[in-house]
């Protein structure tokens, strides 16, 4: 039975993720920051699907709860077959005139250094198993400019440099690594939406209407599959459009 590991998923696109993966009758490991949640969730995936599922508390800003958990998992499930570094910082607000440097190094601890070295740890255990599959979950906002999110945009942008040099270093372990770049995803952010602000949202998309969780974990589990098995190191754009757009989209709400 494969094992798969998903940071940041007792909520929204990482909770689908590990989901989608349970169903498919993988073993899920699964992270948060608070313990109780991660083993919540576990609970909850454990008594929907025949597999096994477990959660660890990792703070991805620190290197030691990083390597600690990747122990555990090891300890746990013996191998790991594919990593999904999901957990991210939103940045919200966070433009180049007004981010503090504690806000600064908030976002890129979480999501630049903190994915760095999960992604690490991952590799290293698949090293010793005969491979898998990283995917890291990027965004539009790091390959086209937003108000209010540069440090993050920047961060996303970094996630896909990272994919490009494990995708590099990593092929010679039968490890592939590539990036999914999602643009808008309905997420329970959207709960507090009136009809009026989904609708000018959807308004700017080519397609209409923004991705489902579901959508951005069936992209997910196909690059861990078999089937993307010469896929490493690419991008995987699934955003309704946006970054088609050159003039037309502009992010309001
Ligand atoms: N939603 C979108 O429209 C969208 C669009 C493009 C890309 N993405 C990307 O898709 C992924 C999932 O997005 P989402 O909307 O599902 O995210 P989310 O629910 O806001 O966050 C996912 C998880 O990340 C962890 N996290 C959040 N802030 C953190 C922090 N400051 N430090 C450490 N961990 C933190 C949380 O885990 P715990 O609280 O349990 O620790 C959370 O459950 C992210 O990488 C995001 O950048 C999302």
């Amino acid at each position: 039975m494969k094992t798969v590991f998903i940071t940041g998923a007792t909520r929204n696109t990482g909770l689908a993720i590990a989901r989608r993966f349970a169903r498919e009758g993988w073993n899920v490991a699964i992270s948060s920051r608070d313990k109780a949640s991660a083993q919540a969730t576990a609970d909850v995936l454990q008594r929907e699907f025949p597999v096994t599922v477990r959660g660890y508390a990792m703070d991805l800003d620190q290197v030691e709860s990083i390597k600690d958990t990747f122990r555990q998992v090891q300890q746990d499930f013996g191998k790991l077959d594919a990593f999904v570094a999901n957990a991210a910082n939103l940045g919200i607000d966070c433009g180049l005139l007004n981010t503090s440097e504690e806000e600064f190094d908030a976002i890129v601890d979480v999501n630049i250094k903190g994915s760095f070295f999960c992604c690490r740890n991952a590799a290293q255990l698949m090293k010793q198993t005969g491979g898998g599959s990283i995917v890291t979950i990027g965004s539009v906002q790091g390959t086209g400019a937003v108000p209010g999110r540069t440090v993050y945009g920047m961060t996303k942008a970094a996630l896909a440099a990272l994919v490009r040099y494990m995708a590099y270093e990593l092929g010679q372990y039968g490890i592939r690594a590539n990036n999914v770049i999602a643009g808008a995803v309905h997420s329970c952010r959207w709960d507090t939406l009136t009809d009026a602000q989904i609708a000018t949202r959807r308004s700017q998309y080519p397609a209409g209407r923004e991705s489902t969780e579901d959508e951005i974990a069936a992209a997910v589990f196909y690059l861990c599959s078999d089937h993307a098995a010469s896929i490493t190191g690419t991008d995987l754009t699934i955003d309704s459009g946006i970054s088609a757009c050159l003039l037309h989209y502009q992010k309001k709400e």
